[in-house]
C-alpha cells in the first residue's frame, strides 16, 4: 500500500495534505508514503522533515501509489502512473469541478470527497470543513482588526477613552463560533445571527448579543445534518430589515452564511454598506460561493463608500501551518479509522463510502452528482 502526496497547484493553496506526523502514523499501519519534494515549503514543513518521519521524497510520488491525498483535487494528467482504481482522497470541490470528476471516473480511479464526510459524531475528527472552517472564522477577525484603523478594546488612557469595537457575524456554524470568540479575546463588543434557532444560545454562551428574526413564525432554518435551509421570501425580508438596522452602527462585519449546494445566501448589499461608516471592515468568508456581501471579489481587498470588503477565497491558506496539521489529522483519522489489518489497506463501510465516495468503476456514483 503506497500512499502519495502532491504538492498542490491551486494558486494561493499553500497548504499539505500530510505532516511528518500522519507520515509516520500510516507508516506504522504499514503502508509506505512518498511525498513530492517542495510540498511542506509553503506550510513550512521541510523535505528533511517528511525523510526524518520515515516518508520518501521525491519527484514523481503518484508512481504505484494505491491512494493519492491532496488539499485539493489534483488535475487528472498529476495522476499518471498511479495504480489502477487508486483512490484520490482531498476536498474535490465536486459540484465545482465537476470536469475533473468525470477525468478522474474515465481514467478508473476512485476519488473521495472529504467535503462530502456526513456529520455525524463518528466522524468529527474527518470533517475538513469543521477544522478548515474554524481557523478561517479566526483569521478573518485578524485580518479584518489588521486592517482596521481603530482598536478593538475598550482602553482608557491618559490622552482619553477608546471606544470598543463593536463587530457583528453573519452566519453562527463552525468559522463564525470561532470570529466570535476571537472577537470577544481582542476586546469587540460581539452581536452575531443566523437563521437556525439553535446557535441563539451559543452565541450568548460566548458572551455575544444575538440579533434574530423574531417576526416570521415557525422557522427553525435547519435542514438535513444540521445545516441550513433556504429561507422564506417572508423571512429574507425581515432579516434584511434587521440587518440594516444593526449594521449601520458596526465596525467589523464577518459574514460566514452558507447553504450546501446552493449559492451563498446574499446578505448585505450595496445600499447597507452605504449605511457603515468610513473605516469600517466587512470579512466574506462566503466569497468563494458567491458572496454573502454585494461587491466583494474573490481574493481582494475592495473598498465600497469608505468601508473595506475582504474577500480573501482561500482564508485556511493565510494559516497554512496549522490549517495543513489538521487537515492531515483529518485524512488520517478517516483512512486511519477503516484500516483492515489484514488487508493491510482501508475498506469504507456504505454510510460514510456511499456519501464521499464521488467516482467508481469508471462511472459517477455519487447520489449528489446524479440527477
Ligand atoms: P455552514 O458553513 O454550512 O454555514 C455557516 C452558517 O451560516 C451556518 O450556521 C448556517 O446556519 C448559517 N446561515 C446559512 N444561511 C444563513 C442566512 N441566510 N443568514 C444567516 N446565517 C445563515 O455551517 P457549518 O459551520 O458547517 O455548521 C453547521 C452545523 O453543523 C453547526 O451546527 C455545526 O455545529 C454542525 N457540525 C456538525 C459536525 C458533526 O457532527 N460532524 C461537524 C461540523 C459542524
Amino acid at each position: 500500500m503506497k500512499i502519495a502526496v502532491l504538492r498542490e497547484r491551486a494558486a494561493g493553496e499553500t497548504r499539505v495534505s500530510a505532516s511528518p506526523e500522519t507520515c509516520k502514523k500510516f507508516i506504522a499501519l504499514g503502508a509506505k508514503v512518498a511525498i513530492e519534494s517542495g510540498a511542506g515549503i509553503t506550510a513550512s514543513i521541510s523535505d528533511e522533515e517528511y525523510r526524518a518521519a520515515g516518508a520518501e521524497v521525491c519527484d514523481n510520488p503518484v508512481v504505484g501509489a494505491d491512494i493519492v491525498l491532496g488539499v485539493q483535487g489534483p488535475e487528472p494528467e498529476l495522476l499518471a502512473g498511479a495504480n489502477p482504481g487508486a483512490w484520490i482522497v482531498a476536498g474535490l470541490d465536486p459540484f465545482g469541478k465537476r470536469a475533473r470528476i468525470d477525468a478522474y471516473a474515465a481514467a478508473g480511479y476512485e476519488a473521495l470527497a472529504m467535503e462530502f464526510m456526513p456529520r455525524i459524531t463518528r466522524a468529527q475528527s474527518m470533517d475538513i470543513l469543521s477544522s478548515q472552517s474554524n481557523l478561517a472564522g479566526y483569521k478573518a477577525v485578524l485580518v479584518a482588526a489588521n486592517l482596521y484603523g481603530r482598536a478593538f478594546p475598550m482602553m482608557m488612557t491618559a490622552a482619553g477613552t477608546v471606544s470598543a469595537a463593536k463587530c457583528f457575524v453573519m452566519g453562527v456554524g463552525v468559522a463564525g463560533l470561532q470570529a466570535i470568540a476571537t472577537a470577544r479575546r481582542l476586546g469587540a463588543q460581539v452581536s452575531a445571527t443566523d437563521v437556525r434557532s439553535a446557535t441563539k444560545e451559543q452565541i450568548q454562551s460566548l458572551g455575544a448579543k444575538p440579533i434574530f428574526v423574531e417576526s416570521v413564525a415557525g422557522i427553525e432554518g435547519e435542514g438535513a445534518g444540521g445545516y441550513a435551509t433556504e429561507m422564506s421570501e417572508e423571512y429574507q425580508k425581515a432579516q434584511a430589515e434587521l440587518v440594516s438596522a444593526h449594521i449601520a452602527k458596526q465596525d467589523i462585519v464577518i459574514t460566514t452564511a452558507l447553504i450546501p449546494g446552493r449559492p451563498a445566501p446574499r446578505l448585505i448589499s450595496d445600499a447597507q454598506i452605504a449605511t457603515m461608516k468610513p473605516g469600517s471592515v466587512i470579512y466574506d468568508l462566503a466569497v468563494a460561493q458567491g458572496g454573502n456581501v454585494e461587491g466583494s471579489v474573490a481574493d481582494q481587498v475592495v473598498e465600497k463608500h469608505g468601508v473595506k470588503i475582504v474577500g480573501y477565497a482561500n482564508t485556511p491558506a493565510h494559516l497554512a501551518a496549522d490549517a495543513s496539521a489538521l487537515f492531515a489529522r483529518n485524512l488520517f483519522n478517516f483512512l486511519s479509522a477503516f484500516w483492515d489489518k489484514e488487508q493491510g489497506k482501508p475498506v469504507l463501510d456504505e454510510e460514510i463510502g456511499n456519501a464521499i465516495r464521488c467516482t467508481q468503476g469508471g462511472k459517477v456514483v455519487n447520489e449528489r452528482l446524479l440527477g
